[in-house]
């Protein structure tokens, strides 16, 4: 029998997000995807990573400096780079993640499952 409490819990359902077609991100490139408010980044070997856009100092929306080749956050000037590893504090983690999946060469993300991480690792990111 459930208890009170589980039965409160609220039922979790995916968030899906298409990004678009595969063949839209290219190596070492950062896009915005304002409708999921993440960013996907396209990785040297074309594996992907979706961003979260919100800073893990406070919570700022961080934007990315292509010039700079990193994102820089304006409130108080954490940098992260293009796996969303921190570079400069006062950020205290990297820039959490969605679980991408690619379907039919459709880039898709599911944003009701943000992952926390204190590090990257190459089996964050997504393949063909
Ligand atoms: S909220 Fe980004 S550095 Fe403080």
């Amino acid at each position: 029998m459930n208890s009170r409490k589980e039965r409160n819990q609220p039922v979790k359902t995916e968030s899906i997000v298409t990004a678009g077609p595969i063949e839209r991100f290219a190596p070492g490139t950062v896009t915005a995807v304002p409708s999921g408010q993440f960013y996907l980044a396209c990785l040297a070997d074309g594996s992907l990573l979706a961003l979260s856009r919100t800073c893990t100092h406070l919570g700022c929306s961080v934007p990315w400096d292509e010039e700079k080749n990193k994102f820089i956050c304006p409130c108080h000037g954490s940098t992260f780079n293009l796996t969303g590893e921190v570079l400069t504090a006062p950020a205290p983690r990297p820039l959490d993640i969605y679980p991408v999946r690619i379907e039919n060469g459709i880039v898709k993300v599911d944003t009701s499952s943000v992952q926390k991480r204190d590090s990257f690792e190459p089996e964050q990111a997504a393949r063909i």
